[in-house]
């Protein structure tokens, strides 16, 4: 089966992913709950970032169809996450976290009850190496659902094949908010690299839209 790795994400009008407080929470409908649920729904894998389970704590498991609930794998580089959060929960799943040998011990001592711990030499968590963890055990489709930093981290290293994309009725306006890639450059041949849009679906106002990489 070929592998396929699909950001998930919500912005708003103007194209923000965060609110001013740096969390995301009252913008998307249920609709758009509902969609997410779809996608998850045939993901074999989530990947998420460490901010987004500090700051918005989000339900991992499927509320709105019935189905079998990806493997959640997080991504901690430095520090922990404590195990109060949603995701660690579900009695159906046990996440996945990769650390780096630098933070192992204290990952351990916080979630070893909770999740499955690997933790990888060097300084940071390179993108193509989860990746192949992920490959090596079947994980064939999977889906990266932010923050902006971790989306980038991975289309910097051009691995995103595709983009769900909801687009929720409101402006936020502040110029700092992140978009659903947040780095420091831009990418490498940016203009040479187009997307193809394949789904465009307008339920209420808001707009449900699947690009697929060129
Ligand atoms: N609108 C939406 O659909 C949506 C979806 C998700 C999130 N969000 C918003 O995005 C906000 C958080 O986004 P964020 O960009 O600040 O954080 P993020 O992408 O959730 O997490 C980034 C953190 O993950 C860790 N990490 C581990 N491995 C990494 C790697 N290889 N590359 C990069 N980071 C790695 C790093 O922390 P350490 O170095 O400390 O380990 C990094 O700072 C949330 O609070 C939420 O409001 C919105």
């Amino acid at each position: 089966m070929n592998f396929e790795l699909a950001i998930n994400m919500a912005m708003t009008l103007d194209g923000k992913v965060a609110r001013p407080d740096g969390k995301w929470y009252g913008l998307s409908s249920r609709d758009d709950k509902k969609r997410m649920d779809v996608y998850r729904s045939s993901a074999d894998a989530l990947i998420l970032g460490k901010n987004s389970l500090i700051n918005d704590d989000p339900v991992i498991k499927l509320r709105y169809i019935d189905g079998k609930d990806p493997l959640p794998v997080i991504l901690i580089r430095k520090g922990i996450v404590k195990k109060d959060r949603k995701v660690f929960s579900n009695p159906n799943v046990r996440p996945l976290v990769i650390c780096l040998n630098e933070n192992e011990m204290a990952v351990k001592e916080e979630l070893s009850e909770v999740a499955e711990i690997l933790a990888l030499e060097g300084n940071n968590i390179q993108p193509q190496e989860v990746i192949s963890i992920l490959k090596s055990r079947n994980l064939n489709r999977v889906l990266l659902e932010g923050g902006p930093t971790l989306n980038y981290t991975f289309q910097n290293a051009d691995l995103i094949d595709v983009i769900y994309l909801t687009i929720v009725p409101f402006l936020i306006g502040k110029k700092t908010l992140p978009s659903i890639v947040d780095g420091d450059s831009e990418f490498f041949h940016f203009a040479e690299k187009r997307w193809n849009l394949t789904h465009c679906e307008k339920i209420g106002d808001e707009v449900f839209l699947r690009y697929e990489k060129v």
